[in-house]
């Protein structure tokens, strides 16, 4: 059976991004097909300045939105990346097989540490190291599949690589996974900048849903979208970035074809309302589990205990191989 693995970060609170463009594929699909590991990966939110509260926070809101988005125990493992230790036993032997020069070369070190260095800041090395520890999660499993966003295809591309080198230096270990993007149709982009990714780490959020936003904050969030010169409802990235995002935005929750509905509309007020009413529809169920959950914590702690332990039982004979095939002593 094929293997899944994919990780979200608690840097932030989880959007509705988040939700059409990688974890609803996740309930949906990949928990029934495959499979499938999913894990909160909170040892990637210490790579750039934190509040230790905040994250602890978020890890658990994490956890508790993906159950109540829709994965079932029953069907998937849903555990917390530093309940398990392989991870950073694995990463420490990738550290070994890659090199600073390909690290220094990922584009989102690139971006992020220039920023960083440009607010004055210092850069930690983790941020550095982060795509071995990355690899660590996806190889500690097998994995075959990783299904992640397209800003993560090159970490996904250095996994396989170390994967090859690391099978090709010490002997066969490793499966080499690849990277499974999203269909274009679910990429929900920023309401106020229709060119950008609705990501959870923006600093500007009037034009991101978050999960749990009240239903009219998310109405005045898609209410007051930007939209684009003229008044035609058209389905034309290029032309109408923000009309269209609407209609995508409408299509994804309703389950049609974003071409079509264009037709039904004649002024960009009425899109708004309708899109407005779908997301809000959208979310209703969600919201609604996640108090359920909210209220119910020993539920949560015993889902996350039992996947860590399964997680545990699945990567540790991986590690443990590792371990051996790059030449440390077993312990007697
Ligand atoms: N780096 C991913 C992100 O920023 C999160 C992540 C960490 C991940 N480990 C993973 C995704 C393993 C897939 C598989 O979104």
């Amino acid at each position: 059976m094929t293997r899944i693995f994919s990780g979200i970060k608690p840097t932030g609170h989880l959007t509705l991004g988040n939700y059409l463009g990688a974890v609803r594929q996740w309930v949906e699909t990949d928990q029934h097909r495959a499979d499938a590991l999913f894990s909160v990966v909170d040892l990637h939110a210490l790579t750039v300045d934190h509040d230790p509260a905040r994250v602890r926070r978020l890890s658990r809101q994490a956890a508790t939105l993906l159950l109540a988005a829709g994965l079932d125990p029953a069907l998937c493992t849903l555990f917390v990346q530093s309940h398990v230790d392989e991870h950073t036993r694995l990463s420490y032997l990738l550290e070994c097989t890659a090199s600073d020069g390909e690290m220094r070369r990922m584009i989102q070190y690139k971006e992020k540490s220039a920023r960083e260095k440009a607010a004055g800041g210092s850069v930690r090395l983790s941020l550095l190291t982060y795509p071995v520890l990355m690899a660590a999660d996806i190889l500690a499993y097998g994995a075959d599949e990783v299904p992640v966003g397209d800003d993560q295809a090159q970490h996904v591309e250095l996994t396989r690589d170390l994967a090859v080198r690391f099978n090709q230096r010490y002997g066969q270990t490793f499966t080499v996974p690849r990277a499974v993007l999203p269909q274009v149709a679910a990429r929900v982009m920023d309401l106020q900048d229709p060119t950008s990714k609705m990501g959870k780490s923006h600093a500007e959020t009037s034009g991101i849903v978050y999960l749990l936003d009240e239903p009219d904050v998310v109405r005045r969030k898609v209410m007051r979208a930007v939209t684009d010169s003229g008044s035609e409802v058209v389905y034309d990235r290029e032309a109408k970035p923000g009309v269209t995002n609407l209609l995508e935005l409408l299509a994804a929750c309703t389950d049609k074809d974003p071409g079509e509905l264009a037709a039904g509309y004649t002024s960009y007020g009425a899109l708004k309302k309708d899109t407005a009413d779908a997301v809000v529809e959208l979310l209703r169920p969600l919201r609604e589990r996640h108090a359920e959950l909210c209220a119910d914590p020993a539920y949560v702690d015993g889902v996350l205990r039992e996947g860590a332990r399964r997680a545990r039982e699945l990567a540790r004979p991986t590690v443990d191989a590792a371990y051996r095939a790059i030449g440390l002593l077993p312990a007697g």
